[in-house]
C-alpha cells in the first residue's frame, strides 16, 4: 500500500537482495554514469576533433564519439523544449499520442504568428516546438554541425504524420529559423547514414500556418513551402493564413483556426487554403 505521503516505503537495509533489486541497482548505476560519460565525450570531442587539431589520426574514433554525443544531445534537446512540454515524452521514450507536430519560427514567440499557432495548437491538442529555442546552425556543405539540435529534432519530427510549419511572412519569405530548418533537411538527403530516415518523410502531410499584413498571402511564399513538401515526397495538407495588419485578434481569426483544425483532423482530403 502506498502511504499518504505518496512515497513507497523504504526497503530495509537487511532485506534480501532479490533479482528485481539487483536489476534496479544496475539500472541506477547505468543512469548515474550518463552524466560523467557525456562530459568525457564532450572533452574528447573538443580536444581530438581533426578539424581542430589538423590530425587525421583517430578520425574513426572521433566519428564514433561524435555519434554518441549526438545521441546525448537528444537528451539536451529535452531541456530546451521542456518549456513547451515536449520534454517529458521525449525522455520517457513513449510514442506521442498526437499525430501532429508544429514547428514554429518567428522573431518573437508571443507575436502574431505565435498567438495564431498557439490558438490552433490549443484546439488540436498538440505541442509547438519553438525553433528559435534550439541550436540549429545554417546548412554546412561539410556537415560539421552534426552535433547541434537538428538531428534530435528531426528524429522526433519523423515520428509524426502531420508536420505544421508556422512562420510569419518576412519579405515574401519564411522566417530565418524556419529557413534554416528547411535548409537542414538537405542533411537527410545528403548524408549516407541519414538517407533512410529522410525517406520516412515521404507520404507525410505538411501544413503551413502563416501571418502577414495583407489579405491574401503571396503565392511565391506559399509556393516555396509547398514545393519543398512536394520535393520531399510529402502531401501538402493546407495553409492557414491570418492577416495581422491590426495585430492578432483571437475572435477575428477564430473561424480560420476552426477551419484549419478541421482540415488537419480530416486528412487525405484535397488540400485547402483557409
Ligand atoms: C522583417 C519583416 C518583414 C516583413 N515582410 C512582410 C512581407 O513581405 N509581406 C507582408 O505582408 N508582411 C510583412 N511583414 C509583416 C509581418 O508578416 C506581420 O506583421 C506578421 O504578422 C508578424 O508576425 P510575428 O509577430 O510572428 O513576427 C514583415 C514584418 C517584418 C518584421
Amino acid at each position: 500500500m502506498v502511504p499518504a505521503s505518496g512515497r513507497s516505503p523504504r526497503r530495509s537495509r537487511s532485506a534480501p537482495v532479490t533479482a528485481l533489486t539487483c536489476c534496479e541497482r544496475i539500472v541506477r548505476l547505468g543512469l548515474g554514469a550518463v552524466g560523467p560519460a557525456a562530459l568525457g565525450l564532450s572533452w574528447l570531442r573538443l580536444h581530438c576533433a581533426p578539424w581542430r587539431s589538423g590530425q587525421a589520426q583517430g578520425c574513426g574514433v572521433v566519428a564514433l564519439l561524435a555519434q554518441a554525443v549526438t545521441v546525448l544531445r537528444h537528451h539536451h534537446l529535452t531541456v530546451h523544449s521542456s518549456r513547451t512540454g515536449f520534454a517529458s515524452r521525449l525522455n520517457s521514450g513513449v510514442r506521442p499520442m498526437s499525430s501532429t507536430i508544429a514547428l514554429f519560427g518567428s522573431s518573437r514567440r508571443g507575436g502574431n504568428t505565435g498567438q495564431f499557432m498557439d490558438h490552433i495548437a490549443e484546439m488540436l491538442g498538440i505541442e509547438v516546438v519553438d525553433l528559435g529555442q534550439l541550436q540549429i546552425s545554417a546548412y554546412d556543405y561539410e556537415h560539421r554541425n552534426r552535433g547541434d539540435d537538428f538531428e534530435p529534432l528531426m528524429n522526433r519530427v519523423l515520428e509524426f504524420e502531420n508536420i505544421i510549419i508556422a512562420t510569419p511572412v518576412y519579405w515574401y519569405s519564411v522566417s530565418p529559423p524556419v529557413k534554416v530548418f528547411l535548409d537542414r533537411i538537405s542533411d537527410y538527403l545528403d548524408i549516407p547514414d541519414l538517407l533512410a530516415s529522410g525517406r520516412r518523410l515521404r507520404g507525410k502531410s505538411g501544413y503551413l500556418v502563416c501571418t502577414s499584413v495583407v489579405e491574401r498571402v503571396p503565392e511565391p511564399f506559399v509556393g516555396a513551402v509547398t514545393d519543398t513538401f512536394t520535393y520531399l515526397g510529402m502531401r501538402f495538407g493546407g495553409v492557414a493564413h491570418a492577416n495581422c495588419s491590426d495585430g492578432y485578434a483571437r475572435d477575428l481569426h477564430d473561424a480560420v483556426v476552426r477551419e484549419f483544425v478541421r482540415l488537419v483532423r480530416a486528412p487525405r482530403q484535397a488540400s485547402a487554403r483557409v
